[in-house]
């Protein structure tokens, strides 16, 4: 099975262009021990980055294929997905509805005010708050028909884009890696944040097609392994059917010890992991999902659990979330 000519059968918005740099952080890989590079979706070229706008090639792509004039979806208010999915939409002349809740409960200014939230307002998105997003799937499909009603044409891009169509722009970061790789550098670990999952599993499809030497990890930001299990897994398996690709899957490995106190609420090694690699490298990392994803690589060195072999980061984005969580939440 070719990877890329079976990407090729799907719709995609060229939303990104060439490869985002996969790089050496020398002065984190010396504090260390041990060789880290990171793959820079942080840097993707639209409104501050991130990983969403793989997910959104195609989703997108597939929204303006059935006529839709509109993109519905669902976050916290500070979700970096909402907000990439609002530049998507402003880029490609879509209007943009957006559920948003408050998963922390917090009333500090900056978190319902600066940081991602002050990007929607420029992307001029109809905000509507829920008390929470308990069952965001009806919650989306419930707008989807009153805006029908009011004449839209909405398109529904689900919580963080993780449907199979949106997993499917991770197996095309995982050809990237392999790319990049070739010949030059032999990862025996790639480690990214887990969340709704679409970045985990597009990753687990396309590193085992590629790269089955390179054990993948996901450090969850929101759930235990027995939650997010089935989760990743549901959707590596549509994504192998999506694909055509036969051979048994590959286990999912994931971390749940660094998530705590829950999604969204910062902890103290997820924050000190931002600070270390702003200190080190120059690099910005977030309070909800790198930052703890970092603190997770950077525990498991500690305590050995991994081996000496190089380690891939995923760099997912979030570094606007700082400006919400200061002076802390
Ligand atoms: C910065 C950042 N990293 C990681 C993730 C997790 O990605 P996924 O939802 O595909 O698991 C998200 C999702 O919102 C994110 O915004």
């Amino acid at each position: 099975m070719d990877l890329s000519l079976q990407l090729a059968n799907f719709h995609r918005l060229d939303l990104i262009g060439p490869p985002t740099p996969l790089e050496f952080l020398p002065r984190l890989s010396e504090h260390l021990g041990q060789e880290i590079y990171i793959k820079r979706d942080d840097v993707t070229p639209l409104a501050m980055g991130g990983n969403k706008l793989r997910k959104l090639e195609f989703l997108a792509a597939d929204a303006l294929r059935q006529g839709a004039d509109t993109l519905l979806t669902a976050g916290a208010i500070q979700s970096n997905h909402v907000r990439q999915t609002a530049a998507v939409a402003a880029k490609l002349g879509l209007h943009c509805v957006a559920l948003l809740e408050n998963p922390i409960g917090t009333q500090a200014e900056n978190y319902l005010t600066n940081g991602n939230r002050l990007l929607l307002d420029l992307f001029d998105v109809e905000v509507i708050m829920c008390d929470a997003l308990d069952e965001p799937d009806r919650q989306l499909a419930d707008t989807a028909e009153r805006l029908e009603a009011q004449g839209f044409r909405p398109y529904v891009v689900p919580v963080g884009g993780s449907n199979v169509l949106g997993a499917l722009g991770y197996v095309g970061c995982a050809l990237e890696i392999a790319h990049q790789c070739a010949g030059q550098l032999a990862p025996g670990y790639v480690v990214t944040a887990s969340g709704s999952g679409g970045t985990h599993a597009g990753l687990a499809l396309g590193l085992q097609a590629l790269m089955p030497e390179t054990r993948l990890i996901g450090v969850t930001v929101s759930r235990t392994d027995a939650q997010q299990r089935p989760k990743v897994a549901a959707l590596q398996r549509q994504l192998a059917d999506a694909l055509e690709f036969t051979a048994p899957l590959a286990p999912i490995h994931f971390w749940d010890d660094y998530f705590a106190p829950g999604y969204g609420a910062p902890n103290d090694e997820g924050l000190a992991a931002v600070k270390l690699l702003a200190r080190l490298e120059g690099m910005l990392l977030d309070p909800v999902y790198t930052g703890k994803a970092m603190a997770g690589l950077i525990d498991a060195i500690d305590q050995k659990r991994i081996g000496p072999e190089p380690v891939i980061f995923i760099h997912t984005g979030g570094a606007p979330a700082l400006f919400a969580y200061h002076p802390g939440v």
